[in-house]
């Protein structure tokens, strides 16, 4: 059993489509065990994304990621990190699978509607980014 960090990005939280993405997730046998709506600051979009801080779209991603809420979660389930990605499809929604989040929701590359972790590493360094021992129930 493995998890990951998911975030709902403000372009999805705005059109009130937490509900819809979080089944896409259900659907695909993943458990939500933690979840909580958040409004970044530009400095924790910044930290979170630090990754990315050299590519040319770093501060319009920053901006967009602090611009309204964002629902943050942890996913569980079997290959979970795997599987997030799959639900979720590629990053831009032009590639993105049938089916896909991102081919369902997604306006563009940059408001792709969702995050999730890719790799077990920053997975880990994800969650704790955003969530306490004591918000995660085994
Ligand atoms: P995440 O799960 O959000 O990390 O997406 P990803 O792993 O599929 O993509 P990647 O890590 O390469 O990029 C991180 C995020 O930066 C993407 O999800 C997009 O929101 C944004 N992004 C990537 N490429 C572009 C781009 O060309 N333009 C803009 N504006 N944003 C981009
Ligand atoms: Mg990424």
């Amino acid at each position: 059993i493995e998890r990951t960090l998911s975030i709902i990005k403000p372009d999805a939280t705005r059109r009130n489509l937490t509900g819809k993405i979080n089944a896409k997730f259900e659907e695909a046998g993943l458990r939500i065990v933690a979840q909580k709506r958040i409004k970044l600051t530009m400095d924790q979009a910044g930290q979170f994304y630090e990754v990315h801080k050299e590519r040319p779209f770093y501060g319009e991603l920053c901006e967009f990621m602090a611009s309204e809420p964002v629902v943050v979660q942890v996913l569980e389930g079997e290959s979970a990190i795997l599987k997030n990605r799959e639900v979720m499809g590629a990053t831009n929604p032009a590639d993105a699978a049938d089916g896909t989040i991102r081919k369902e929701f997604a306006l563009s590359v940059g408001e792709n509607s969702v995050h999730g972790s890719d790799a077990p590493d920053t997975a880990a360094q994800e969650i704790s980014f955003f969530f306490s021992g004591l918000e995660l129930v085994g």
